[in-house]
């Protein structure tokens, strides 16, 4: 079976039935999509099949055959952080970094869908990811300041700068 990944084809020898979360994991040693509830309730497996968000757990590899597959890898570099990866950066919106991948990659497809900087919204497109560090606040603002297209010094932290939100967990 063929798959691509990040843009790059590799052939894969696990069985068709196979997750594709324990395909990228196991065989392909791509380790940002996480293992979390493996029952599709978490969200920490989603990768992006041709441009849409989906969680790794629950599908069968041989059913994203010529797909293009995207994990958080293929988003940008170490030299070269997408808008995202940077704005995750810059407002601290990661911590021990399990719910991360998943978390970007929900909200790339919203961003790539033309999703607007409104809270609610970025809630909605980030429902059913469970982050048990950050308290969504950081995530959301980190979303929002793509959405509205807003660029980052990552010199600086948004905390140190002075423009956290603190209004409190939704
Ligand atoms: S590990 Fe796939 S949704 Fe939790
Ligand atoms: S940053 Fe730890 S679970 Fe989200």
């Amino acid at each position: 079976m063929n798959l691509t990944v990040n843009g790059v084809a590799h052939e894969v020898e696990s069985g068709p039935l196979t997750s594709l979360l324990d395909v990228l994991r196991e065989e392909l040693a791509i380790t940002s999509p996480k293992a979390g509830c493996e029952q599709g309730g978490c969200g920490a497996c989603t990768v992006l099949v041709d441009g849409v968000a989906r969680r790794s757990c629950l599908t069968p590899v041989a059913s994203v055959q010529g797909t293009e597959i995207t994990t958080v890898e293929g988003l940008g570099s170490p030299s070269d952080l997408s808008p995202l990866q940077q704005a995750f950066t810059h407002h601290y919106a990661a911590q021990c970094g399990f719910c991360t991948s998943g978390m970007m990659l929900a909200a790339q497809a919203y961003i790539d869908g033309g999703g607007s900087d409104g809270h609610e919204a970025i809630q909605e497109a980030i429902a059913g990811h469970v982050c048990r560090c950050t308290g969504y606040v950081k995530i959301i603002d980190a979303i929002a300041a793509v959405a509205r297209g807003d660029e980052f010094d990552l010199t600086v932290t948004a905390s140190s700068a002075g423009m956290v939100n603190l209004g409190g967990a939704v």
